[in-house]
C-alpha cells in the first residue's frame, strides 16, 4: 500500500534523525535526503506530501550558506524550514527544545498543512517489504550470515516470510558466543521457523588461530578474517546464490554520511567478501531505526529475548577474555556472563541497563577456598548506560545484587575467586576492555 512520506532535507543539521523519528512516531513515514536533491530524484520518491528544510550549524560551508535546489522550491509541495543554530538566514523562530512543543509543531505541519495520513506502521511495512523482496529476488536464492544479533535475526525472519526456502542462513559459531546463543539460533530459525540453516561449529578452528595471540587488534583481525573465510567456504558449497541478505539499518546509512554530516563510523556487516563472489544485496531494514527493527522483529514473531538483547561486539567474548585466550578462562568468562545476565534479568534490569557483561583478565590472585590457599582468576563486572556508545555512564547496581552475583560466580564458576566492579565512565574507559 502507498504510504505518505515527508522528506527531510539535510541542510547541515545534526538533528535530522531526531526529526525523522519524531515524524515516524506520529505514524508518518519519512526519509532524510541531501539538500541538493534533483527534480528527478524527488519525483522518484513515492507518496511525498511535504518537505522539511532542516538547517543547522553546518549550514554555512566555506562562508556560503547552502540552500535546497530550485527543484524543491518549484515542486509545489508544502515546505517547512527548521533551523537549529539560533540565527537563521530568514530569522525564523528558534526550534523548540521541548519535545512536546516540537511534536506539536511537526504534527501541525504534517497533518494540517501536508494532509499526510498516519499510515506508517509495522504491519504495512512488513507487507510492503515482503512484496519488494519477492519482486527483487524472483525465484533466485539468497544467502544470509545469521549471527543471532537483532538486525540479522530480523532480516532472517522477514526473508523467511517473503521467500521461505529460497533463503539459506549460515550461522557461524566462532566459539566466542555467549552461553546458549548458538542453540537459540538453531531452535528459533531451524526448528520453529523452518529455515534452511547451515550451522557451522568453527570453535576449534577459531581457538586454534587465536592461540597465543595477546594483541587486541590482532585478535579482532583474526576473528574478522576467519569469519569471512568460514562464511565464504559455506557460500561456495551452495550453488546458484545471487543475493546476499544484510542487516543494514538506517543509522548505518545516515551516519556514514549525508553530504553535510561528518563521517562517524564506517560500517561493515559482512564486508570483505572476495571479488569473485558477486552478490546483489537485499537490505530490507535499511530505512528503519533500531527501535523500529525491534518492533518489526516482535511483529514477525521473534522471541523478545532475541529482539531486545543488549549489543554484543562482533568479536564476541574474544575481546572480554583479555590477552591470549585460553579455554579455561573463556569458559569461566562465558559462565560468569551467564550468571550476570540471569541475575540482572531476575532483578528486572534486562532491557533497562544498556550493556552489561563480565571481563576476565589474564592474571591470578591468592584466595582461600575450603581452608586451603587458592590461586585463581578475578572476574570484572561492567554495566553501562549510553545513548550512542560514544560516551557512557556506569549503572549504580544495587549493592545486595552485586554481592549475590559475587557469591554465585565465586562458588559456581571454576577457577574464579574474586569479583570486581568497574566504576569507570566513558571517557576515560571505553565500554569494552580491549
Ligand atoms: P567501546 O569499547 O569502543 O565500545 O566503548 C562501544 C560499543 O561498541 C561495541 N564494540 C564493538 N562492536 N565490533 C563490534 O561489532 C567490535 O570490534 C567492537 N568493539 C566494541 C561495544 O560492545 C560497545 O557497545
Amino acid at each position: 500500500m502507498q504510504q505518505d512520506m515527508i522528506v527531510i532535507l539535510d541542510l547541515g543539521s545534526e538533528q535530522n534523525t531526531l526529526i525523522a523519528r519524531d515524524i515516524r512516531a506520529l505514524g508518518v513515514y519519512t526519509e532524510i535526503h541531501n539538500f541538493d536533491i534533483t527534480a528527478d530524484e524527488l519525483a522518484a520518491l513515492p507518496g511525498v506530501k511535504g518537505i522539511i528544510l532542516n538547517g543547522g550549524p553546518n549550514r554555512v560551508v566555506d562562508g556560503v550558506s547552502i540552500d535546497a535546489s530550485s527543484a524543491v522550491y518549484e515542486s509545489g509541495l508544502p515546505l517547512f524550514t527548521v533551523d537549529h543554530c539560533g540565527k537563521t538566514p530568514q530569522d525564523l523562530p528558534a526550534w523548540p527544545e521541548d519535545e512536546a512543543e516540537r511534536k506539536a509543531v511537526l504534527s501541525k505541519f504534517v497533518f494540517d498543512t501536508c494532509r499526510a495520513e498516519a499510515n506508517w506502521n509495522m504491519e504495512n511495512f512488513i507487507a510492503d517489504q515482503v512484496e519488494l523482496i519477492r519482486r527483487q529476488v524472483g525465484d533466485k536464492k539468497v544467502l544470509l550470515a545469521l549471527s543471532g544479533g537483532v538486525d540479522s535475526s530480523v532480516v532472517a525472519a522477514l526473508l523467511i516470510k517473503a521467500i521461505g526456502s529460497q533463503l539459506t542462513c549460515v550461522h557461524v559459531n566462532h566459539g566466542l558466543l555467549r552461553k546458549g546463543e548458538p542453540e537459540q539460533v538453531v531452535e528459533v530459525f531451524q526448528k520453529q521457523m523452518g529455515a534452511n540453516l547451515v550451522y557451522v561449529d568453527a570453535s576449534e578452528r577459531f581457538l586454534g588461530k587465536l592461540a597465543g595471540v595477546a594483541d587486541p587488534e590482532k585478535k579482532r583481525k583474526i576473528i574478522g578474517a576467519e569469519f569471512i573465510r568460514v562464511f565464504e567456504e559455506e557460500a561456495r558449497k551452495l550453488s546458484g546464490v545471487e543475493f546476499l541478505g544484510q542487516g543494514t539499518i538506517y543509522p548505518d546509512i545516515v551516519e556514514s554520511g549525508t553530504k553535510t554530516a561528518k563521517m562517524v563510523k564506517s560500517h561493515h556487516n559482512v564486508g570483505g567478501l572476495p571479488e569473485d563472489m558477486q552478490f546483489e544485496l537485499v537490505e530490507p531494514l535499511k530505512m528503519l531505526f533500531k527501535d523500529e527493527v525491534r518492533a518489526c522483529g516482535v511483529a514477525l514473531g521473534l522471541p523478545e529475548g532475541m529482539v531486545y538483547r543488549q549489543p554484543f561486539p562482533g568479536p564476541g567474548l574474544g575481546v572480554r577474555c583479555l590477552g591470549a585466550i585460553t579455554r579455561e578462562r573463556l569458559e569461566a568468562l562465558r559462565e560468569s556472563d551467564a550468571i550476570l545476565r540471569e541475575e540482572f534479568a531476575a532483578a528486572g534490569l534486562m532491557g533497562k541497563v544498556w550493556q552489561y557483561f563480565t571481563v576476565i583478565p589474564d592474571f591470578q590472585s591468592v584466595g582461600v577456598r575450603d581452608n586451603a590457599r587458592c590461586f585463581e582468576y578475578p572476574v570484572i563486572i561492567r554495566a553501562v548506560n549510553t545513548v550512542d556508545a560514544m560516551t557512557a555512564t556506569i549503572e549504580r547496581v544495587d549493592w545486595a545484587l552485586l554481592e549475590k552475583i559475587t557469591d554465585r560466580i565465586t562458588h559456581e564458576v571454576p577457577g574464579v575467586n574474586r569479583v570486581l566492579y568497574d566504576l569507570t565512565p566513558k571517557p576515560v574507559g571505553t565500554i569494552e576492555w580491549e
